[in-house]
């Protein structure tokens, strides 16, 4: 089976959040599954180097404003479709804005033409690739079952995947006509939203099936609490609506062999988490007093609930636990984390940045994780908290309240705990769980029984890959009825 996944960033080439991991993961677990993946992303600067350019597999005279080629290449296990549009893709900075976070003005055109050579591919415009299904990823790619809907490759069975459904690329309706699209599209069950032009909605409008990244999130965004005014349209497509969990690489995120790490171990091993912990200590510049560790790795926006973290620090600090924070995003909760850390010299440390090595070595050796996420589709950090033994702290919503097994007193005596969950989102849930998890980290055997149960946890794409799998072979046989 061939699917072409349509994604606005994969890893390791391009990431700013989960969804590089999963679109960078899943490729390589579905190959031991009988369905070869295969990626179309943007050719931006860093896609660009790392491939020799060879001649493309196809060649556009104009795509939205400029020469544009498509280029198949193998990139270590991954294989891909890379759009060379110079004029879309060629600039410094982000995958969708500035070095200092102002979004690209031409977000619209640069989704677009990644959307319009994705339904083209579909349409069979590769000589020799001809995909069964098309599988995009947010809103960056939603519009490739629009441009399928419309075009050649209407026959061919799609699904999106909603990572996040705050993020809905709402555009003004005035760009319309530049996007090639018949004028039968722009109406309430095509790419009409509100007035303008919603490429979320479209995509949700025009895929075969829409899945999300948990079960749960999957039904909270059924509500308008968690539907960021979508719900109405997901209520509509319920019967074709699925939560699949996300899953993670789990030889990238392997602490026994992990080269980030100053020092590898194993469940068996776990002492020997103490040299990790000691460079968290000394970059977070933390005093060495043997009280537990929380760590945050995170965006600090407004979804992942930073500011309800930042309001009760000095609680935090009270119970007994010290805080290692790095994470970049608002500046005004930079600024707010930053006082907290010079309040709390010695017991809360912040690395304001994006380090992906630094992240390993915190869970490599900080106690627990920290997740107060107002809502989280799935999350991932969790998980390579489980995976690491990194006992994980979670508000109890979408993937979070998934994946992690809350250390209450019936789990604590079936040993089945792998982390604290707290209910409802607000201070004093979140330091009612510290001073659990505190509690607990007092009793050796307890908690690295937690730990161990997290370790065994299976975080791998494996059961995940499998139900993508089976929605993929859903998908084939409703074609061919
Ligand atoms: P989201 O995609 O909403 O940001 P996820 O939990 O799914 O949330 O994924 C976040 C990913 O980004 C994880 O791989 C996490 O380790 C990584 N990450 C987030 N912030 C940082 C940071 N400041 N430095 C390094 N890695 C980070
Ligand atoms: C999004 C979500 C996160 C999820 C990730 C990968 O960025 O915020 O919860 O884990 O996508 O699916």
């Amino acid at each position: 089976m061939q699917v072409l996944s349509v994604t606005p960033e994969i890893f390791p080439l391009i990431k700013t959040g989960g969804l590089a991991d999963v679109t960078g993961a899943l490729p390589i677990a579905l190959a031991g599954k009988g369905v070869a993946m295969r990626t179309l992303v943007p050719g931006y600067p860093v896609v660009m180097a790392a491939f020799a350019k060879k001649k493309p597999v196809y060649q556009y005279p104009l795509l939205q404003g400029g020469k544009a080629s498509v280029h198949a290449v193998k990139v270590g296990d991954l294989d891909l479709f890379v759009l060379d549009a110079p004029h879309l893709f060629d600039r410094q900075g982000g995958p969708y804005g500035t070095a200092s976070g102002a979004d690209w003005p031409d977000n619209w055109r640069r989704f677009a033409a990644l959307s319009q050579v994705g339904g083209d591919i579909a349409g069979g415009v590769i000589s020799g690739y001809q995909p069964d299904i098309v599988h995009a990823h947010d809103w960056q790619s939603a519009m490739t079952l629009a441009y399928m809907r419309y075009g050649k490759a209407i026959g061919v069975p799609s699904l999106i995947t909603v990572h996040n459904l705050a993020f809905q690329g709402q555009f003004g309706a005035g760009i319309f006509g530049e996007l090639g699209l018949p004028a039968v599209a722009m109406q309430l069950d095509g790419v009409e939203y509100y007035g303008g032009v919603g490429y979320l909605k479209a995509g949700l409008q025009a895929a075969w099936a829409i899945t999300t990244v948990s079960p749960t999130y999957a039904q909270e965004i059924r509500s308008p609490e968690f539907g960021m005014g979508l719900d109405g349209l997901i209520n509509m497509r319920a019967t074709d609506l699925y939560g699949i969990v996300n899953g993670i690489d789990v030889d990238i995120w392997n602490p026994e062999t992990d080269k980030h790490l100053v020092a590898n171990y194993s469940a068996e091993t776990l002492a020997a988490r103490a040299k990790n912990r000691k460079a968290v200590e000394e970059r977070f510049g933390l005093e060495a007093d043997g009280s537990p560790i929380v760590c945050v790795v995170s965006r600090l926006t407004w979804q992942k609930g930073m500011d309800i973290l930042a309001a009760v620090v000095d609680g935090i600090v009270a119970a007994g636990a010290r805080l290692a924070i790095l994470g970049s995003g608002d500046a005004g909760l930079e600024g707010t984390l930053l006082a907290a850390a010079a309040r709390h010299r010695g017991r809360v440390g912040v690395v304001v940045g994006y380090d992906e090595g630094l992240s390993h070595v915190m869970q490599g050796g900080c106690d627990a994780i920290i997740i107060p996420s107002r809502f989280e589709p799935c999350g991932l950090t969790q998980l390579y908290g489980l995976r690491y033994g990194c006992v994980p702290v979670v508000a109890r919503t979408g993937g979070l309240a998934d994946t992690i097994i809350d250390a209450n007193e019936a789990a604590l005596s079936a040993g089945v705990a792998t982390g604290f969950q707290f209910a409802p989102n607000n201070g004093g849930a979140m330091l009612h769980a510290i001073q659990r998890l505190v509690e607990q980290h007092a009793r050796p055997a307890t908690w690295a029984s937690i730990q161990r149960q997290g370790m065994k946890a299976d975080v791998s794409w494996d059961k995940s890959a499998e139900k993508y799998v089976e929605l993929y072979r859903l998908l084939l046989s409703k074609r061919a009825a």
